[in-house]
């Protein structure tokens, strides 16, 4: 069967155009700007699965040239209309090559896994996306920890649908967004860090560093899983030395 991108809908990219990073989505970006100082050297970024330019934006805050790509017209559109001298591109799985390969110093790829589906076509991806790396360029890549589809979030609930507990890498899952209009289930793929381990290698992919951040006490928010369970993993990523 085949999986549809949940954010190819008009309803949806308009709702997720007005996110910011509210609740559980500040986790996934408040230690990025200190891990892409620690790991990434030169200012050159392409955004994979940008959406509506929220992580692009970002990119761009701190200090980085960027391109923004995603597989959906409709996320793109609200992209360039939130930043009009901003560069979003539409593209389509593993046909990067027209961006420059060898020169990025960084990919960021913020929840853009969660959608894609397949070990073969998750493969090709990262492999035609590290083609863009520089020497010394570096994958950063964010997705869900697969324990989020089984608790409930500050910003998402998982309740209705038990059928998530039984998932295994590549099953889809659903979970809702409290944090925007749109409360239809968004579709995600299930990807276990263990499985995440293992397409790294495949696709010749040196892990880094790994990290999961979680909630404390001190931040304004309502936690809910966050102090207990990460809800994030973020990868940094490098292409494997290759012995001569
Ligand atoms: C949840 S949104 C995240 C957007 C953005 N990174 C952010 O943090 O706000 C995921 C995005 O990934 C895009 N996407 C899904 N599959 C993709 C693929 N194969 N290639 C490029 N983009 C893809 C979707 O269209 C969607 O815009």
């Amino acid at each position: 069967m085949k999986f549809e991108n949940s954010w190819d809908n008009s309803f949806r990219s308009k709702s997720y155009s007005k996110l910011e990073f509210p609740n559980t989505y500040y986790l996934a970006y408040r230690d990025l700007p200190v891990i892409i100082t620690k790991h990434i050297k030169g200012n050159l970024a392409i955004d994979f699965g940008c959406g509506t330019g929220r992580s692009s934006r970002f990119l761009k805050n701190l200090g980085f040239t960027t391109i923004g790509i995603d597989i959906s017209q409709d996320m793109l559109d609200y992209a360039q209309e939130l930043d009009p001298s901003g560069e979003y591109k539409l593209v389509s799985n593993g046909k990067y090559s027209h961006l420059g390969q060898g020169k990025f110093d960084l990919i960021q790829s913020i929840f853009t896994f969660d959608n894609i589906s397949g070990w073969d076509n998750r493969v090709n991806i990262l492999r035609s996306l590290s083609d863009l790396l520089s020497p010394t360029g570096k994958l950063i890549c964010l997705d869900s920890n697969s324990e989020i589809y089984t608790h409930e979030w500050a910003s998402f609930s998982t309740k209705d649908f038990p059928e998530n507990k039984i998932a295994k890498t590549g099953d889809v899952v659903k979970i809702i967004m409290k944090d925007v209009e749109d409360k239809s289930p968004v579709k995600d793929i299930f990807w276990t860090d263990h499985d995440y381990h293992k397409l790294f290698n495949m696709a010749g992919l040196d892990i880094e560093a790994i990290y999961k951040p979680l909630g404390s006490e001190s931040e304004p928010y309502n936690w809910i899983m966050e102090k207990e369970i990460a809800p994030w993993i973020i990868y940094v990523l490098k292409k494997l030395n290759k012995i001569e």
